[in-house]
């Protein structure tokens, strides 16, 4: 779709667009309207300061797509997790419409085609002072949707790659629109997560052998299951099984890792 009509769709859905050549974060703009507005979408074909997760940075070169959705969530804060493993399941139904390829979810918040990473997840919510309510939150998606012009930089070309081979505006509008699309189907819902068993088939990491940090220490273990509170079950060699609830992993145990 064109931009006009994409606008126009999105404000069939009752959101307020707004789009941008340059930002240094959609997060941060969206954010920033959370005084004003109750729902929001900011789109920046690209961001000079992306923010990741952990407080990484996140390469925003032109040929991505990146936007975020301010949102008022009805959710208890210990479902807040919700918001980031829907958008996860929303960014890979929109990739299968759009694509014959086979997105898979790297827990939590990674989407990853043939291995190679192509899409991150960044929500930030903030909560009422009981810290009992959520008063917002804001999705940030950020896809490699295109070859980034100058190829992606060494530091990162062996684990990430893009969605499709050629820049292509119509498919740029239409990624956000199937995107944002899915992502509000499961947002009155969100609390009952009627998506876990879709995140689960789309899985990188069931059955996998997978090494991470915990306590200071590095460990490796089995992947054997996702739980409904998104929590990854784990089993050590040991027998033992210990669900995590945060944090990163990577997969392998200790030298390759994605
Ligand atoms: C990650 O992979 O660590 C999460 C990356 C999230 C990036 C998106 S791009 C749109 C939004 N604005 C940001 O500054 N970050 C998120």
């Amino acid at each position: 779709m064109d931009k006009k009509i994409f606008s126009k769709q999105l404000s069939v859905l009752g959101l307020d667009v707004q789009i941008f050549d340059t930002l240094d974060s959609t997060n941060k703009t969206a954010k920033a309207l959370s005084d004003e507005k109750t729902q929001a979408l900011v789109i920046a074909k690209e961001q000079t300061v992306g923010r990741g997760r952990l407080g990484r940075s996140f390469y925003s070169p032109k040929g991505g797509a990146y936007f975020s959705l301010l949102l008022r969530p009805k959710l208890s804060p210990q479902n807040a997790l919700n918001i980031t493993t829907a958008a996860a399941v929303a960014v890979c139904r929109a990739i299968e419409k759009l694509s014959n390829k086979n997105p898979q979810i790297k827990w939590v918040n990674d989407v990853f085609i043939d291995g190679k990473k192509v899409c991150g997840i960044l929500c930030e919510s903030a909560f009422s002072r009981e810290g009992t309510k959520m008063d917002y939150a804001v999705l940030g998606v950020g896809a490699n949707l295109f070859p980034p012009e100058h190829g992606f930089p060494e530091d990162i070309k062996h684990i990430a790659d893009s969605i499709f081979e050629k820049p292509c505006e119509e498919l740029y509008f239409d990624f956000i629109f199937e995107t944002v699309n899915e992502f509000l189907n499961m947002y009155n819902s969100l609390e009952k997560a009627d998506f876990w068993e879709e995140y689960k088939d789309r899985s990188f990491l069931i059955g996998k052998e997978i090494s991470f940090i915990k306590n200071g220490e590095n460990k490796t273990a089995t992947v054997l299951d996702i739980e409904k509170s998104f929590g990854l079950v784990v089993k050590y060699k040991d027998g033992n099984v210990e669900t995590l609830t945060t944090g990163e992993v990577t997969i392998g145990s200790g030298n390759v890792k994605t």
